[in-house]
């Protein structure tokens, strides 16, 4: 939860906490990798679309930020997020012709992945005559569907993957991406789903080693991690198109905290969701209006996140054809 919604932190301290944040954070040990990689997918995502229009590109973050509580990290603290909504929002965002740069937690939910059977890899597929395997006759039209969409998109060169474990990494990662993106101006999107924690232990006063159980009770202290809403929208991507997500289980706060962070980010729109009916309904919040978003239930398969990127998708297009609304 975000417990600096509604405390006003001035503007200079906020600026402090990030500079500070970026100084002390353990440098990505594949920084040059991702900066390559980011610098040919929206190269080639500047170019015109098949319709003569610029590309829009949507940068998807997904999936909970861990906090490490020692350098050789043992033990972590976590959040509870799967990742299904980014991955599923990532599928019609392709599906709607964007590019997708999809930011998420290494290990959780990914596109064109929701379909397929639980069972473990292993069950899904049997030998015929050795050395043939084929997969188990009631899987093989959701592993078919799921590796020629993906196959396509990555062909079309519409996907980029890019995966983090911590606070560290996904905070100077969505900085590189912001950034890079920037050229682009209001085709770009940021729509972030990702469950980023409030609370980290700072780089520079973590301990090195596993902590010792015989040491007795832990007590240890957190702080706040900056909120990277506004110096997104301010410096990183001024023209991108913002979408933040504002999760609440309590539902009788829950617009207000999002009415509250769409004015003090000035986020284009804010989705609201309660943990427990979030894949059923979401509200999006914008200036203007507060509109509730149900999973199509007379539909086998269906869910909330097709009809909420069909309506952010619109929003989109309102805001290209005049970015200063
Ligand atoms: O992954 P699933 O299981 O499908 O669940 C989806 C979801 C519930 C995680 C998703 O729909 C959602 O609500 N994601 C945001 C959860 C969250 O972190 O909410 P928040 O109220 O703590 O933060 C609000 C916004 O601020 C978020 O967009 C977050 O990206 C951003 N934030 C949060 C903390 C922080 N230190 N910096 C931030 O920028």
């Amino acid at each position: 939860m975000d417990v600096t919604d509604g405390l006003e932190v001035p503007q200079e301290t906020l600026d402090a906490e990030i500079k500070s944040f970026f100084e002390s954070a353990p440098p990505l040990k594949n920084g040059d990798d991702i900066s390559e990689k980011l610098k040919e997918f929206i190269g080639r995502n500047s170019l015109p679309s098949g319709n003569g229009s610029a590309r829009r590109v949507v940068c998807v973050t997904s999936g909970g930020t861990t906090v490490p509580l020692e350098r050789r990290c043992v033990r972590y603290i976590d959040n509870f997020s799967s990742g299904h909504r980014g991955a599923a929002s990532t599928e019609y965002f392709i599906k709607a012709g964007y590019a997708v740069i999809f930011l998420h937690r290494r290990g959780t939910c990914q596109p064109h992945c929701r379909s397929l059977p639980e069972d473990p890899l292993l069950e899904c597929f049997e030998v015929t005559d050795e050395p043939n395997i084929r997969v188990r006759q009631s899987d093989s039209e959701a592993v078919k569907r799921a590796i020629t969409e993906h196959h396509a998109a990555v062909a079309e060169g519409l996907l980029l993957k890019l995966p983090f474990t911590t606070i560290f990494e996904y905070l100077q990662m969505l900085q590189m991406i912001a950034i890079s993106m920037r050229s682009l101006g209001a085709p770009a999107m940021f729509y972030l789903a990702a469950a980023v924690s409030d609370f980290y232990v700072p780089w520079r006063s973590m301990v090195e080693h596993k902590i010792q159980s015989a040491s007795g009770p832990l007590d240890m202290r957190l702080v706040q991690v900056p909120k990277m809403l506004s110096v997104l929208r301010k410096d990183w991507a001024p023209m991108a198109f913002c979408i933040s997500f504002k999760l609440e289980t309590d539902k009788k706060i829950l617009l207000e905290k999002a009415d509250m962070a769409l004015k003090k980010y000035k986020m284009h729109m804010v989705v609201a969701n309660e943990l427990l009916s979030r894949k059923e309904e979401v509200v999006v919040v914008t200036t203007n209006d507060k509109l509730s978003v149900h999973r199509d239930k007379t539909h086998v398969g269906n869910d909330v996140e097709n009809p909420l990127i069909r309506l952010i998708v619109e929003r989109h297009s309102a805001y290209l054809e005049n970015p200063n609304l």
